[in-house]
């Protein structure tokens, strides 16, 4: 099987994106797979070999497009948009290749935090109150106690700040406003960071992970998730009611949304059961990562969990 590993992305998570393809492809290569990497980078142009496939995205993409179409398989191990917001799978789409992973819908729809609260709504899944906002009127916001503010469509807490005061509010929003157009401002939930990971495998089979709580100091923000100092407990020490909760709720936002091969669904566990936070379609795939950690503790090693990704990877 001839897989297309694509990492990279034009967006904070570039260095993520790049970690999590490299990993997708050595453990590829580790079983029955022929791998070829490309990267987009920071400016969107697609490289091969490291090597600049065109002077522009457009051009470059034209070069790409090919590499697509001979694939078996593509695996876009990019996260934030564009690409996890189903950029990557409509390239996918049109050329009828199969990709690991969520379609075009589930993409755009897990980008878009706010889609993301509409749709737990409606199928009874508590989410954090919250409003959105337009980044022409972010003057427009009062304060009224503690918030959190986020971009609508952002990944790794890239923009997101927790505000207690009057004075931090139109910073925040400011900065926010840099990554998005709509901005997201919730109340805060205190409780557990627990995630839940869910794979749907060949046939449909859809699964979740036994789950995993972060232990962070203070935030768990963009710092802390990459600078080693966030600890994970897996499985997260739960009652079986607490877990069963937890699982059930990942499962119906994975179904809601129509989710396809591996989404981290994040929540706060509260006093009152679960409040879900946000999706992952493609989540952070080293082995050191939420998901993959999530997996191994079901008994899945990283390299079959890669593996299964592949074989189930649809049109
Ligand atoms: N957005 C990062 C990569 C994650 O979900 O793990
Ligand atoms: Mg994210």
């Amino acid at each position: 099987v001839h897989v297309l590993v694509i990492g990279g992305g034009q967006n904070a998570e570039h260095e993520v994106s790049l970690a999590s393809a490299a990993a997708v492809a050595a453990a590829l290569r580790m079983g029955d797979h022929t791998v070829t990497c490309v990267t987009i980078d920071r400016e969107g142009i697609w490289r091969a070999d490291g090597i600049r496939a065109g002077a522009s995205a457009a051009e470059s993409l034209a070069l790409a497009m090919p590499l697509i179409a001979q694939a078996d398989v593509v695996f876009p191990a990019v996260h934030g948009a564009p690409g996890e917001d189903g950029a990557l799978a409509a390239l996918c789409a049109l050329a009828g290749v199969r990709v690991v992973g969520s379609g075009v819908r589930a993409g755009a729809l897990g980008m878009d935090k706010w889609a993301t609260k509409v749709v737990a709504d409606a199928v009874g899944i508590r989410t954090a109150r919250g409003r959105v906002i337009s980044a022409e009127d972010i003057g427009d916001v009062e304060f009224g106690g503690a918030v959190v503010v986020k971009p609508v469509s952002a990944g790794s807490s890239h923009g997101v700040a927790f505000v207690r005061e009057e004075a931090e509010l139109l910073p925040a929003l400011r900065a926010a406003a840099r990554l998005d157009r709509r901005i997201l401002v919730e109340e805060v939930v205190r409780g557990r960071e627990i995630d839940v990971a869910v794979l749907c495998e060949t046939g449909g089979i859809r699964w979740a992970a036994p789950p995993l709580e972060i232990h962070a100091e203070g935030l768990f923000d963009t710092a802390t998730k990459y600078d080693g100092t966030a600890r994970f407990t897996v499985p997260a020490q739960l009652t079986s009611d607490e877990s069963a909760g937890l699982k059930r709720a990942a499962l119906a936002m994975f179904d809601a949304l129509g989710c396809g091969g591996l989404a981290r669904m994040d929540f706060f566990l509260t006093d009152e059961g679960p409040v879900f936070n946000e999706v992952n379609t493609m989540p952070g795939l080293t082995a050191a990562s939420q998901a993959p950690r999530m997996f191994a503790a079901a008994g899945v090693a990283y390299p079959d969990l890669v593996a299964r990704l592949v074989k189930g990877a649809r049109v």
